[in-house]
C-alpha cells in the first residue's frame, strides 16, 4: 500500500512524512516543487529508506501527476501543498492563486481522473485529504465562540481566500463527481522545522542573533496554538476513520496573544541560553507596524474530531513550546542553512525601517 502527499519538504508535510515512517510500514510518495519553503534536509535521516520517494515537482503538472499517480497507486493522495505565509501573500499574491487555486484545481483533475480508472474496490477505500487553515472562517471579536465546521467562510488576506477558494474547489469535486475527499482546518502550527519567517521560528533565531523581535501593532492578536505532532496525528487520524465529504477542525485548545507568545519563547531562552549581558531577551522586543488587514482573532473548537474520531492534542502549549525552543538551540545547523540568501532578501523586505 502507498500514500500520496504534495508539499511534504515544507514544515507540517516534513513532520508528517518523519512521523508516517515512525508509525507505519506503508511507502509515502512525497511530490514537492522545493519553492523557498522546501527543504530536503529536513528529511535527511530518510535518506536510505526506501519507504519514503521523493519527487521533485508541481502539483499543478498535467503531464507528471497522471504518471505519477499511475505508476504508485496510492490508495490515498493527502494535499499540503500550499504557498503559506500571509505577509508574502499581501506582498505578492499571483503564486498564492496559482499554487493554491490553479494547482489545486490541477490536482483534483489529475487525481479524478486516476480514481475514475481504479475499480470499484479501489474507488471505494480511496481517499483525498485536502489541508487548510482556521484563516479560511475569517476573524472573530474577543466575545465569539470558536470557529466550528459550520462557521461561514469569511477571508480576509489573500492568503486565506486562496485557501477558501481550494476548499470550496475540493467540496465541489466530492459533490459533483463523487470524489472521496475530507478537509481539514486546523489552527497555527509551532514545532521543529518550521521556515523561520512565521512568528515562533522568527522570534528564537532573532533572539539568539541579537536582532529586534518585531512584533505588529499592539500585540495583542490572537491565535490558537497546536504543536506540529499534534496536528500530524489528527490527520492520520481524519484519513483513517473520517467521514467522506466531511470537514474536521483541528486546534489545540491553546488561544493566546501573539505578545504572550514572544515573552514565553523569551522566558525559555532566558533560562535554557542565558545572554551574556545578563539581561532578558525581552528587551529586544519591538514594536513595528501592524500587517495590512491583520486578522484579530482566531480559536477552533474542535469538538467534532474529539467526539467523532476520539482525537486530542497530546501536548499543551508549555509542553510544545519548551520542545520547540529546545530544538532550535539544538539545530543551529538547519536554522543556518535555510537562512540562505533568498531568506535574507525577504527579511529586508518586509522588516525594512
Ligand atoms: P510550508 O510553506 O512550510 O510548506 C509548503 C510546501 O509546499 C513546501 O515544501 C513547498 O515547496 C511546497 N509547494 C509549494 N508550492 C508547491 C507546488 N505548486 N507544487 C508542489 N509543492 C509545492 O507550509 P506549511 O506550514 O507546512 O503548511 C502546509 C499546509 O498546511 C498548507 O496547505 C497550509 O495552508 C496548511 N496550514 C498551515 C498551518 C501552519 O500553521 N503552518 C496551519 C493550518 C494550515
Ligand atoms: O491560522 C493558521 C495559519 O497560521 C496558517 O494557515 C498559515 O499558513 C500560517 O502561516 C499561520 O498564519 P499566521 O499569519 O497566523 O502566522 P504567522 O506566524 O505569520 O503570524 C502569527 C501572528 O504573529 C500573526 O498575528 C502575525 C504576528 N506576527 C508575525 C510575524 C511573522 C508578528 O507580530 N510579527 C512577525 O514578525
Amino acid at each position: 500500500m502507498t500514500v500520496l502527499i504534495t508539499g511534504g519538504a515544507g514544515f507540517i508535510g516534513a513532520n508528517f512524512v518523519l512521523d508516517w515512517v515512525a508509525h507505519t510500514a506503508e511507502k509515502i510518495v512525497n511530490l514537492d516543487k522545493l519553492t523557498y519553503a522546501g527543504n530536503l534536509e529536513s528529511l535527511a535521516s530518510l535518506n536510505n529508506n526506501p519507504q519514503h520517494v521523493f519527487v521533485q515537482g508541481d502539483i499543478g503538472d498535467s503531464e507528471l501527476l497522471p504518471k505519477l499517480l499511475a505508476e504508485h497507486q496510492p490508495r490515498a493522495v493527502l494535499n499540503f501543498a500550499a504557498e503559506s505565509h500571509v505577509d508574502r501573500s499581501i506582498h505578492g499574491p499571483g503564486d498564492f492563486i496559482e499554487t493554491n487555486i490553479v494547482g489545486t484545481f490541477r490536482l483534483l483533475e489529475s487525481v479524478r481522473g486516476y480514481w475514475q480508472s481504479m475499480g470499484a474496490d479501489g474507488q471505494r477505500s480511496f481517499r483525498f485529504l485536502h489541508v487548510s487553515t482556521d484563516e479560511v472562517y475569517g476573524s472573530l471579536t474577543p466575545q465569539d465562540p470558536a470557529f466550528t465546521e459550520q462557521h461561514q467562510y469569511e477571508p480576509n488576506s489573500p492568503y486565506s481566500a486562496s485557501k477558501a477558494a481550494s476548499d470550496h474547489l475540493v467540496r465541489a469535486w466530492h459533490h459533483t463527481y463523487g470524489l472521496p475527499v475530507l478537509t481539514t482546518n486546523c489552527s497555527n502550527n509551532y514545532g521543529p522545522l518550521h521556515f523561520p519567517e512565521k512568528l515562533i521560528p522568527l522570534m528564537i533565531v532573532n533572539a539568539l542573533a541579537g536582532k529586534p523581535l518585531p512584533v505588529y501593532g499592539d500585540g495583542m492578536q490572537v491565535r490558537d496554538w497546536l504543536y506540529v505532532k499534534d496536528h500530524c496525528s489528527a490527520i492520520r487520524r481524519v484519513l483513517e476513520g473520517g467521514r467522506l465529504g466531511e470537514t474536521y477542525n483541528v486546534g489545540g485548545w491553546n488561544e493566546k496573544p501573539n505578545i504572550e507568545i514572544v515573552n514565553t519563547v523569551c522566558a525559555l531562552l532566558d533560562e535554557l541560553r542565558p545572554r551574556s549581558d545578563g539581561q532578558s531577551y525581552a528587551t529586544q522586543i519591538t514594536y513595528v507596524k501592524d500587517r495590512p488587514g491583520h486578522d484579530r482573532r482566531y480559536a477552533i473548537d474542535a469538538r467534532k474530531l474529539e467526539k467523532e474520531l476520539g482525537w486530542k492534542p497530546a501536548e499543551t502549549f508549555e509542553t510544545g513550546i519548551r520542545k520547540t525552543v529546545a530544538w532550535y538551540l539544538d539545530n543551529t545547523e538547519w536554522v543556518a542553512h535555510v537562512q540562505s540568501g533568498a531568506y535574507r532578501d525577504w527579511v529586508t523586505k518586509q522588516y525594512k525601517a
